[in-house]
């Protein structure tokens, strides 16, 4: 019997790629360079199925040109890259890689914090720099993490996970969310219910963790970013467009808040050009799950999903289940 051909459209780990091989006819990209849009539809033509990247579009005009294509496996919990409406119109089942990333993401989310307010990037640009001539009792003053009232943007898994780590810093934890969570998971927190006026209000750190969508594009804005105290630091580790970045370049110019900490940008790779100069912002290129096992755990979810989905199971992390009971 012939093997089904698949893409693995990005370098991911040889492991990750044998195994899929096992299974299937692959087409790889060693080279790592992303694939222009018609490049994308030239390679998956003739495809059963995909394993793709953040970078990977997957829209109406591609799938009308790839009929054998059946599944899509995201290696990344957010799939915003794909029309996942047209590929269920397309009956092309979508998977992401949930959960396993959680962890590795408040990591992240803290690290940004923590550099931020403790201007630690600026020092040591500064050491490496030679100009340090010896302790000084006014130099590099940030702000102090432990005590201070932390606002959370979405209380969903990573929401959770960098709630429970400031727990170790001793903060006041605010959250909203479109929806409550519940009075266990409140409790075990220690984290408040407010609405997003008062957590914008009363926060000295807010931190982004809501999926994209059209109700969260430029969640943060300009009259968002004015509530803010002028001593507050923003962190994104979510997506870019949750954020207005011109909207924070001007209010960081002008001393509506502080800093802030950024691992997405909305036009990803570009980056607003004035944030590149800002010494109280700290930059990170999208690193959030970006450790070695968080990362191999994605690449062999993925694949399981893959491999479920072309051998007539269902993919455990299966995004738009209307394709198989249709
Ligand atoms: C995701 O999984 O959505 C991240 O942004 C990449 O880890």
């Amino acid at each position: 019997m012939r093997r089904q051909k698949v893409l693995i459209t990005r370098k991911i780990f040889d492991e990750v790629v044998a195994y899929v091989r096992e299974h299937f006819e692959v087409e790889d990209n060693q080279s790592d360079a992303p694939f222009s849009p018609d490049e994308l539809v030239r390679r998956l033509q003739g495809k059963a199925g995909a394993i793709i990247l953040l970078m990977d579009r997957i829209d109406e005009a591609l799938l009308s040109q790839c009929p054998d294509l059946k599944i899509v496996s995201n290696v990344a919990v957010g799939y915003n890259n794909i029309d996942v409406e047209a590929c269920s119109r397309h009956k092309v089942m979508v998977t992401n890689t949930p959960g396993v990333l959680d962890d590795t993401t408040a990591d992240l989310t803290w690290a940004l914090l923590l550099a931020t307010a403790r201007r630690l990037v600026e020092a040591d640009q500064y050491l490496r720099s030679l100009k340090w001539d010896g302790w000084k009792l006014m130099e590099f003053l940030g702000s102090d993490v432990h005590h201070k009232t932390l606002g959370i943007c979405g209380l969903g898994r990573i929401g959770q996970r960098v709630a429970r780590r400031a727990k170790g810093f001793e903060m006041q934890i605010l959250y909203t969310d479109a929806v409550r969570a519940p009075s266990l998971v409140e409790k075990e927190l220690g984290a408040r219910f407010v609405d997003k006026k008062t957590l914008l209000t009363e926060s000295d750190f807010v931190t982004l963790h809501v999926p994209l969508n059209p109700r969260t594009t430029h969640y943060i804005s300009t009259t968002e970013l004015a509530l803010m105290r002028p001593t507050a630091i923003l962190i994104n580790a979510s997506r870019g467009p949750v954020v207005d970045e011109k909207a924070l370049v001007q209010a960081l110019k002008e001393g509506k808040i502080a800093g802030a900490g950024l691992d997405v940008y909305e036009r990803e790779p570009e980056v607003e050009p004035e944030l590149l100069s800002m010494k109280n912002v700290t930059l990170a290129p999208h690193i959030a799950s970006a450790s070695r096992e968080t990362r191999l755990r994605m690449a062999m979810m993925a694949a399981e999903n893959l491999i479920a989905g072309l051998t007539g199971k269902r993919p455990p992390n299966l995004v738009n289940g209307e394709v198989l009971s249709s």
